[in-house]
């Protein structure tokens, strides 16, 4: 009988035997559902044994034990780093893998030439053949998990099943997991199922090894009409944390289209006023450009009585409320952040936030069981671990920790923590910035003429490519909305999209785009950034309120030296900022191109009034207007 069920499941054969599996759980589950799919993943996975996790701290500690005896983590030195691991990844699973990333809709055409396609029922059968025994000599963990507040009416459940103990409890920090997300669940509720499997069975008496995964094979996989996701071969980040990139934003992104809301690669923070006066801002930015530095900003001390609040530092669920204005979540409860380059300097809100109860992925360990990674000191430690455990000296040429290391960490930690950050109606959104990683060719900061203008602006945002995702690092991509390899539909229709949710609101958002990371001749940024950021998001703040000034250029409103409070800040002179704010005709005759090389691609789904903005665009470049 079950054979039956299993086979109209997967609609593909299924193995015959059942084998038996002890079965672990605290709690009783109630939704058949969920039951069934379980039972269906157990018998095609085959683990020895299953795991209904409750996201207790004591569950969350027996696991940590238990890798530590498995040398799959690393207790770091308890009077450095109290509560504290350090985990290193197979050197071949290190960051999100784009090229085995999928959507597989029914339709091709729906998932557009940005997105990997397979037909759905071929990719089951693919994936069922890889699952099937992939979890042998394995424990298979449930994971049940909530996007956003547990009952909130902007919050989704998953349940992510996985034989990783490592994404265990990294979900256990990411998002609101355990029995809570059950319950809310109840007889009926509804959830994105989430299969993960690391694609390494152990044989009877095979050892396992440090960082299981699948050096050879690797899928990504998403169902969007059927809201499924399965995840083969990888444990490493977004490929494995289920609910981050896969859910929250690839599979969020299609039931946002369908549903009236918005799934985005942003930061929500809070702007505080001397006045006391408060704003919330949405801001995207491709992977490894800043989110998580501008989310913690520090204001420098000149602009006194300036305030900066975090809500989240990665992904953003945006709906439409009754009063016209659109309402931010933070879907995830924790952060898993790049850890090169953080610093007290650069993100001293960041050093408080993971000085305990942290899991360090990739990073370099120090002789007294401590943490480092390039960027977090001026000074170089004489001798570490590097994060593939070999030895490393200053000048042996290889970096200590890898460029895509990372922290995992609990948002509760983070000292500038926002008052509403899991208030279950959201913040209200009076800003979105957009911004990639550019060295030329894109000013400081630019305000949009237009909702319509400013999507045309975030839309056709490029960004250089960083260690983040696998592949070529530094080229030019264009990177719409930070969105390229978030998006689970069709570019061109995503950005329909945006143009409708803007008609749904009557009290719009402006709209910015920035760049932090103009480069001069000698290769030096131009602009200091980091906490005087605080400057760019000060002047945008008195725009909203129509305090402070600003010149009408080609690309949108600019800010003149004067529009611009740089009390404190003697390191960029007036001729310093026209670098920085300057349009350069020949560089934007060729960024036009490429905006046309991109519309030529979305051309099937792309919105009309494009090709009428980048008319405008172009007769204002050419006019130095
Ligand atoms: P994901 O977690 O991958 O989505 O990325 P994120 O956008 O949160 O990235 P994060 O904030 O961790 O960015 C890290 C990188 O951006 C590091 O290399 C930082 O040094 C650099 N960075 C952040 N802010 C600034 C800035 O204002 N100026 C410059 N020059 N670099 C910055
Ligand atoms: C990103 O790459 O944008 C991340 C890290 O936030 S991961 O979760 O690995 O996708
Ligand atoms: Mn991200």
């Amino acid at each position: 009988m079950f054979d039956k069920d299993i086979k109209r499941s997967f609609e593909v054969q299924m193995p015959t035997t059942l084998p038996s599996i002890s079965i672990v759980s605290s709690y009783m589950v109630e939704n058949k559902a969920l039951l069934a799919w379980v039972e269906r993943v157990a018998l095609m996975c085959q683990p020895d044994r299953i795991v209904w996790c409750d996201g207790s701290k004591e569950e969350n500690d027996r696991l940590c034990t238990e890798m530590v005896a498995q040398g799959k983590l690393l207790r770091l030195n308890p009077d450095k780093r109290p509560n504290s691991y350090l985990a290193w990844s197979d050197p071949t699973d290190v960051a999100r893998v784009e090229d085995r990333t999928f959507i597989c809709s029914k339709d091709k055409e729906s998932v557009g030439p940005t997105n990997n396609w397979m037909e759905p029922a071929v990719a089951k059968e693919k994936l069922v053949d890889l699952f099937t025994g992939s979890m042998k000599g394995r424990t298979m963990y449930v994971v049940p998990f909530s996007m956003g507040p547990l009952g909130s009416p902007l919050s989704h459940i998953g349940v992510e099943i996985t034989d990783s103990p490592y994404v265990v409890v990294s979900m256990r920090t990411m998002t609101r997991m355990g029995k809570g997300a059950v319950e809310s669940l109840g007889r009926e509720g509804q959830f994105v199922p989430c299969l993960h499997s690391v694609g390494m069975p152990l044989q009877q008496g095979q050892p396992d090894v440090s960082w299981p995964c699948n050096r050879d094979t690797k899928y990504i996989v998403h169902f969007p009409e059927t809201r499924e996701i399965w995840s083969y071969g990888s444990g490493y980040g977004g490929n494995a944390l289920l609910g981050k990139k896969c859910f929250a934003l690839r599979i969020a992104s299609t039931m946002g289209k369908e549903e009236g809301w918005l799934a985005e690669h942003m930061l929500i923070m809070g702007v505080e006023s001397p006045e006391g006066q408060k704003k919330y801002f949405a801001a995207a930015f491709p992977s490894a450009c800043g989110k998580t530095n501008l989310a913690m900003l520090i204001p420098p001390k000149a602009l006194k009585g300036w305030k900066v609040t975090t809500v989240g530092d990665d992904i953003a669920w945006i709906k439409p409320g009754k009063d016209g204005r659109f309402y931010a979540i933070n879907p995830e409860s924790g952060y898993f952040g790049v850890a090169p380059g953080t610093s007290e300097k650069t993100n001293p809100n960041a050093i408080k936030t993971m000085k305990e109860n942290c899991i360090f992925t990739n990073v370099a360990l120090t002789r007294d069981g401590d943490v480092w990674w390039e960027g977090m000191t001026d000074q170089e430690p004489e001798e570490l671990l590097d994060w593939q455990g070999k030895q490393w000296k200053p000048g042996c040429g290889r970096p200590a920790a890898h460029p895509n290391a990372r922290f995992t960490v609990s948002t509760t930690q983070c000292p500038s923590l926002d008052e509403n950050w899991d208030n279950p109606q959201g913040v209200p959104i009076s800003a979105f910035i957009f911004g990639g990683r550019r060295c030329t060719t894109i000013p400081l900061v630019t305000e949009a003429f237009s909702w319509m203008h400013g999507i045309y602006m975030a839309a056709t945002m490029g960004s250089e490519t960083t260690a983040a995702a696998e592949g070529q690092l530094g080229h030019v991509r264009r990177d719409p909305m930070a969105m390229l390899p978030f998006s689970g539909y069709h570019m061109g229709a995503y950005f329909s999209h945006w143009l409708k949710m803007g008609d749904k609101a009557t009290k719009q958002p402006k709209i910015f785009c920035v760049n932090w990371f103009l480069k001069g001749t000698k290769g030096e940024f131009l602009w200091p950034g980091f906490g005087e950021n605080m400057r760019v998001i000060k002047w945008m703040f008195d725009r909203i309120e129509g305090k402070v000034g600003a010149k009408k250029e080609a690309l949108g409103w600019i800010p003149t030296y004067g529009d611009m409070d740089f009390a404190g800040l003697e390191t960029v002179s007036q001729s310093d900022f026209d670098k920085l704010v300057k349009v350069d005709k020949n560089l934007w005759n060729q960024e036009l191109d490429l905006h046309t090389e991109l519309f030529d691609s979305l051309k099937e789904q792309l919105p009309q009034q494009f090709y009428v903005q980048q008319k405008a665009l172009k007769a204002a470049i050419a006019e130095g207007r």
